[in-house]
């Protein structure tokens, strides 16, 4: 079997200390042993990502989840019955065992549990847990695709598990517990609506500080290199009209951009449906990052369920 194959030599990787990209039903993470320090400061170093930003350890149970995390706060719990396997990272108080570099010495660890078969079967056969932020250079879109990392970070670690596509495309949510509060301080691939249902009401903090405490808060995240504009189609085709058609793309949702050429245009979901939108984000964003134009124009989704996830991301993609 090809799959057993690839885990056996992701998992000789790992123990050895060295980095391997893993599929994710949110995205593609670049993991290493969550309790080896020297292993994971070759992912800050492969990735160019400043050491002031944590990571996200990924893990296959509660029970081993229990072995690095202090306790679980009772809400806390009630959402990892409900979610994990999921994309839902709650922060939780850590252990000695997790080492600083991990948190970027905060006293919490961001803990999820992936929703992969071939993941959960790797990190079952591990006896570690793994550090994994998304798989690609800093500041950068995410990774969907076992391709999208090799394009970018193949030269600089040991190992891709190919396990297809993401099936759901955007990073997982991020949950934290002050006393008796809940804060979400990234959205993702579970919705707000969702979680209230569950724990009712959550403030919602994902607004960038000078020193934040999710760098997905960053304002400039997830960016493409060319410039990306998101507001209404009708004024952005207004303020570049000194652009020739076929210099513009556009990340169409629903109806395409009659003014703009076809090849330019990527659609996110003609059927306008959430859920695919969010899958095919971070591929049309990078389809349209390698045309030959000059600037990308986006617009807003529904701000409602996935949408606000997705219109975060095209928020912190854009140029101003
Ligand atoms: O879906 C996901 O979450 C993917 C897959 C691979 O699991 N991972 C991911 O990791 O998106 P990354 O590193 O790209 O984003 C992790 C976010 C960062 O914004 C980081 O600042 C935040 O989680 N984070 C990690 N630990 C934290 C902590 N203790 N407190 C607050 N934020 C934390
Ligand atoms: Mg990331």
């Amino acid at each position: 079997m090809k799959d057993e194959e690839n885990l056996i030599t992701a998992i000789d990787f790992l123990k050895k200390g060295e980095l391997v990209a893993i599929p994710t039903e949110t995205v593609y993470g670049l993991a290493a042993n969550a309790f080896d320090a020297d292993a994971v400061a070759k992912i800050f170093e492969a990735k160019n990502r400043p050491t002031f930003d944590p990571l996200i350890v990924h893990t296959y149970s509660i029970e081993q989840a229990k072995t690095f995390v202090k306790y679980f706060p009772e809400k806390a719990e009630i959402l990892a019955n409900k979610f994990w396997a999921g994309a839902l990272t709650l922060l939780l108080p850590k252990k000695d065992i997790i080492p600083d570099l991990v948190t970027a010495g905060l006293e919490t660890v961001a803990v999820r549990i992936p929703n992969h078969t071939l993941t959960l079967e790797l990190l079952r056969q591990l006896d570690f847990p793994l550090a994994a932020p998304s798989a690609n250079p800093f500041g950068y879109i995410s990774p969907t695709t076992a391709q999208h990392v090799r394009n970018q970070l193949g030269n600089k670690i040991a190992y891709i598990l190919d396990g297809g596509a993401s099936k759901i495309g955007i990073e997982s949510t991020i949950v934290g517990f002050e006393n008796d509060e809940i804060t979400i301080y990234r959205l993702g691939g579970v919705s707000v609506e969702a979680i209230e249902a569950l724990v009712g009401n959550v403030n919602v903090n994902t607004h960038s500080t000078s020193n934040p405490n999710a760098p997905g808060m960053l304002a400039s995240h997830y960016a493409p290199r060319k410039p990306f504009l998101v507001g209404k189609f009708e004024d952005l085709l207004r303020e570049f009209a000194h652009l020739k058609v076929n210099q513009i793309a556009v990340l169409a949702f629903g109806a395409y951009l009659k003014e703009i050429p076809l090849e330019n245009q990527f659609n996110l979901s003609p059927q306008k449906d959430l859920k695919e939108a969010a899958q095919n984000l971070f591929a049309g964003m990078r389809t349209l990052d390698n045309l030959d134009v000059e600037v990308i124009f986006a617009e807003l989704l529904p701000e409602e369920g996935l949408g606000r996830a997705i219109n975060d991301r095209l928020r912190r993609a854009s140029v101003r």
